[in-house]
């Protein structure tokens, strides 16, 4: 993952850059490191956050028109000072010293340091990052141009990265690299950019140039120039569109909430309406909301194939069984990073549906090329960035309109993905005619009432929060869900791990007997979703193995669930039954139980240790 941001401006770069750095800390935030070329190269590197960093450029004054910066999300090299970008190569008493950041991995970095180390290069750190550095040196002394250095560079690189490098003697320019991981360039009236997301420039420009892999671009502060060079090709400049983003700065702004996590969780009602907008005002659905060639695509459907990871996975699994029960439609969830290393059979009726929040997840984007290349000749992506490749490669789309998602923890991308996949449900049931009139507009009209359902669903906080303080005690929990509300119970206990750092684990109730049983005793809270459905008399069974050995049960059921509270037995009703959108109403209380448990726990919320929330590295 990391994030990392380069800048070339008329003045002072330290404030953008550290700007940048705090918008792409979302990306990992083992260490923060930035260099300003100054009178020579000035480094300043911290396994602190980016504040920390800021600190330091305030106390040592470090200033520059032109530099390069990076937060860092570990993964060749434990978090220290000593494997923090940006890395070094040559020697400071020459002034000719190469700076690299670097997103991503490279994947041949032990044969390429084995390599350099026999040229002469010393090695400092653990990363695969300094071999980089080492070899854009190497390169420069036969190409002494930096773009066809790094050109050279990247082209003797595997893996999946995005790099930016400065030259100590030319302190001018700064030239980056896109192969695999996400970079765009940002063209100011007081200089030229580069970030892994747009976020990171908003307070500098909204215009934008998206680069495709293989683009090498050298950024000065009047002007940019971009070449391609793909592995066996020629290299040649190239044009890329500029793009102007309407993504407010306004929008990546915490406002009057604590955290990010609190802001997106009640944001949900706006973030599910934006996203419906256009079938909110709309008397039928039509399969031209997932793209033009939709209708003919989905004509050809007769299975879906739905890839995803984390909390997009729990997504896939809500959508099988609105797929199955009400498109009549076979549907496969596969966790994307297993999919992509087994040989499935493929099936050229199977639709391949891709969820992602951020549309960079590396596991998912191979999971959907690999389906690809076995025979499956159609995409749909529902994602959550307009410009992801996710979005790029697919060949239909939906755009969740969740707005940006910055706690790790994902909430509104989440019950966006979910309308969004009803919606798609609905689009191939009507296509198959499995949809009476009554039913679309029932649908439609549960979908126009979602965004006030979710501010119902909200309500139920203090409840929550009254629950939080002696769950934040517990050192386990078990969430316990049967059918379409399974992975609900599966994102509630993923919630609770990611955030509060308490073992929690999902299961099927039916489930119980055949094991988790054993674990179940007054230490071990059982948090059971049991909305008013067919499976609710089975469900209470299961209630009650568990309150029979001594177990204390927390249940979020539906307005109309007959359970009632007793000791050890704690109950909270949702204010509506939910019907087809009950999954999505009974995800709210499970984010605020996580995210109160959290707070009593006193972790960081919106930066759970060890994660990132855009997982580019396999
Ligand atoms: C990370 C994030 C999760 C997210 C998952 C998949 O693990 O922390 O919140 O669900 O990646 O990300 P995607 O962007 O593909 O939905």
């Amino acid at each position: 993952m990391c994030g990392i941001v380069g800048a070339v401006a008329i003045n002072n770069v330290v404030p953008i850059l550290l700007e940048g750095l705090q918008r792409l800390e979302y990306r990992g935030y083992d260490s923060a490191g930035l260099v300003v070329s100054h009178e020579g190269l000035q480094r300043l590197r911290t396994t602190g956050r980016v504040l920390e960093l800021q600190k330091l450029a305030e106390t040592q004054q470090v200033h520059g028109y032109a530099g390069i910066a990076h937060t860092r999300w570990a993964t060749h090299g434990a978090p220290s000072e000593r494997n923090a970008h940006p890395h070094f190569s040559g020697s400071k008493e020459q002034n000719s010293r190469i700076a690299v950041v670097h997103n991503g991995i490279i994947e041949n970095y032990e044969s390429m340091r084995e390599r350099l180390q026999n040229e002469g290069y010393w090695f400092v750190s653990d990363t695969d990052t300094e071999a980089i550095a080492h070899l854009v040196a190497s390169n420069l002394k036969k190409i002494p141009d930096l773009l066809e250095a790094v050109c050279a560079s990247i082209a003797e690189l595997r893996g999946a990265f995005a790099i930016a490098v400065m030259e100590e003697t030319r302190p001018d320019k700064i030239v980056v690299a896109r192969n695999g991981a996400p970079l765009l360039l940002g063209l100011g009236a007081s200089g030229n950019y580069a970030a892994s997301d747009v976020s990171a420039l908003l307070k500098a420009t909204k215009n934008m140039i998206y680069l495709e892999d293989g683009d090498v671009a050298e950024l000065t502060n009047i002007g940019y120039r971009i070449v391609n060079c793909q592995q066996g090709e020629a290299v040649h400049q190239v044009e890329r569109t500029v793009h102007e983003t309407q993504l407010s700065s306004e929008a990546i702004e915490l406002g009057p909430y604590a955290h990010y996590m609190q802001k997106e969780i009640f944001e949900q009602p706006s973030a599910v309406a934006n996203t419906l907008e256009m079938v909110l005002n709309a008397q039928s659905i039509s399969p031209n909301l997932f793209g033009s060639e939709a209708e003919n695509i989905f004509a050809q459907t007769r299975s879906i194939l739905i890839l995803a990871c984390g909390t997009s996975y729990h997504a896939g699994l809500v959508a099988r069984y609105w797929l199955e029960t009400v498109a009549g439609l076979p549907c496969n969830v596969e966790i994307a990073s297993e999919y992509r290393y087994r040989d499935p059979i493929a099936d050229a009726g199977t639709l391949v549906v891709s969820i992602s929040q951020s549309g960079e997840t590396a596991d998912t984007l191979a999971a959907m090329n690999y389906a690809k290349q076995l025979g499956h000749p159609y995409s749909l992506a529902i994602c959550n960035v307009a410009e992801s490749a996710l979005i790029r490669q697919a060949d239909l789309r939906f755009l969740t309109r969740a707005g940006p998602e910055i706690g790790v923890a994902s909430t509104k991308a989440f019950t966006t993905q979910l309308a969004s996949l009803l919606l798609l449900t609905a689009t191939l049931a009507k296509m198959r005619q499995k949809l009476s009139t009554e039913t679309e507009l029932r649908i439609i009209a549960d979908l126009r009432h979602l965004p006030v359902a979710i501010q119902h669903a909200l309500q139920v906080e203090p409840q929550v929060k009254a629950w939080a303080k002696s769950f934040a005690q517990k050192r386990h929990a078990l969430f316990l869900g049967r059918g379409v509300h399974y992975p609900i119970a599966m994102e509630g206990a993923l919630k609770l791990k990611e955030i509060s750092y308490i073992h929690a684990e999902a299961y099927a109730a039916g489930e119980l007997k055949h094991g988790p049983l054993a674990l179940v005793d007054s230490e071990m809270p059982v948090v059971a979703i049991a909305p008013n459905d067919q499976l609710l008399g089975k469900l209470k069974s299961n209630l009650q193995e568990v309150h029979a050995r001594g177990g204390e049960l927390y249940v979020f059921a539906d307005a109309d669930a007959q359970i009632t509270p007793g000791e050890n037995l704690h109950v909270i009703r949702l204010l509506e039954h939910g019907g087809l959108l009950s999954p999505i109403l009974h995800t709210i209380p499970l984010q605020l139980l996580a995210y109160h448990v959290a707070l009593e726990r006193g972790t960081d919320v919106d930066k759970p240790r060890n994660l990132a929330k855009a997982v580019t590295v396999e």
